[in-house]
């Protein structure tokens, strides 16, 4: 029997990996353990911290509950979010408006709202806003009966689960006109701190980051033929908009609140434009492109099979 050293071991464990049938997950597997293998040996990983990173990845799988996924929030702060993001918009037809994190609030029990309808169920006087825009091809024809689905944070920072995990607020899905317009009402979001009473926040307590993200909206929106596209827009104003601990944040995807624009279709409240551009639908579009999900679905689809 050959003797496995530190040096041997990996193309050991490549070897006996070399039966995988599905191309891809061979694919996939041997490059994890290669880059494995290579960063232990790299900073001489010890037995103590090795059962270290054990205990703390054992601590985010305990963490997640149906209104909560730690290990999207692990992989949103180590930019791996960001970085797969990234990776798929390049396989676009087209160039849209570019991507940005789903974030661990999406909900997919959203309610259907009719154009210009108030999303938050309390309204602090000045807070509201307008937010509307056209959703278009990448020619500028725009794209009627769209769907467009919003949620954010309250004025005070927190997602309606947050406040309340069994509430609805802050949310909602629209659809477009024949012009392509969405309208809403809404309130102005507010820069707000990840969830930091978990593994993911004393990580980054430990690496003294801030932890915030800059104030922000996010949208999901569809339609027929066209790829869906998972994007947010950013507060120009907001100080953390060039160091946003999930790395979501760009400068094209920054808007600044107008409080006289002639073009909203709600006068007399400050209104935020942000049109959307879609790719048409292409081969890479047979599989979701939504890094992230609805994390009671994720539980929902772990759960072992009720016999
Ligand atoms: C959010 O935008 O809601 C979000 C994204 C990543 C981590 C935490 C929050
Ligand atoms: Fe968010």
């Amino acid at each position: 029997m050959r003797e496995l050293t530190p040096e041997t071991i990996t193309d050991a464990v490549l070897e006996q990996m070399a039966t995988t049938s599905d191309p891809r997950l061979k694919e996939i597997m041997a490059a994890a353990v290669k880059h494995l293998h290579d960063f232990a040996r790299e900073v001489n990983l010890t037995p103590g911290e090795w059962i270290k990173g054990i205990e703390f990845m054992t601590l985010v799988g305990k963490m997640c509950t149906p209104a909560r996924q730690e290990f999207i929030l692990l992989s949103d702060t180590l930019g791996l979010s960001a970085l797969v993001n990234g990776l798929h918009d390049k396989t676009a037809l087209e160039e849209g408006t570019h991507t940005s994190l789903l974030g661990p609030f999406y909900r997919e029990a959203s309610p259907r709202l009719s154009a210009g309808s108030q999303i938050a169920r309390h309204v602090k006087p000045g807070s509201e806003c307008v937010l509307y825009g056209r959703v278009t091809d990448i020619k500028d024809k725009p794209l009627a009966n769209a769907t467009v689905s919003v949620w954010q944070t309250s004025a005070d920072g927190l997602y309606d689960i947050q406040e309340n995990p069994t509430a609805t607020d802050y949310r909602g899905v629209f659809t477009t006109d024949a012009e392509g317009l969405y309208v809403v009402r809404t309130v102005r979001p507010c820069g707000y701190s990840i969830p930091m009473d978990g593994p993911v926040g004393n990580m980054v307590k430990a690496q003294a980051r801030h932890g915030m993200r800059p104030a922000h909206i996010h949208f999901l929106v569809g339609s027929p033929g066209y790829r869906e596209l998972v994007t947010a827009l950013y507060l120009r104003d907001d100080p953390h908009l060039a160091d946003d601990v999930v790395f979501g944040s760009s400068d094209d995807l920054a808007v600044d609140i107008v409080p006289d624009d002639p073009q909203s279709p709600v006068k007399g409240v400050p209104s935020i434009r942000f049109d959307l551009r879609l790719s048409r639908e292409g081969e890479a579009d047979r599989t979701s492109g939504r890094v992230g999900s609805d994390p009671s679905a994720i539980l929902k689809e772990a759960a072992p099979a009720a016999h």
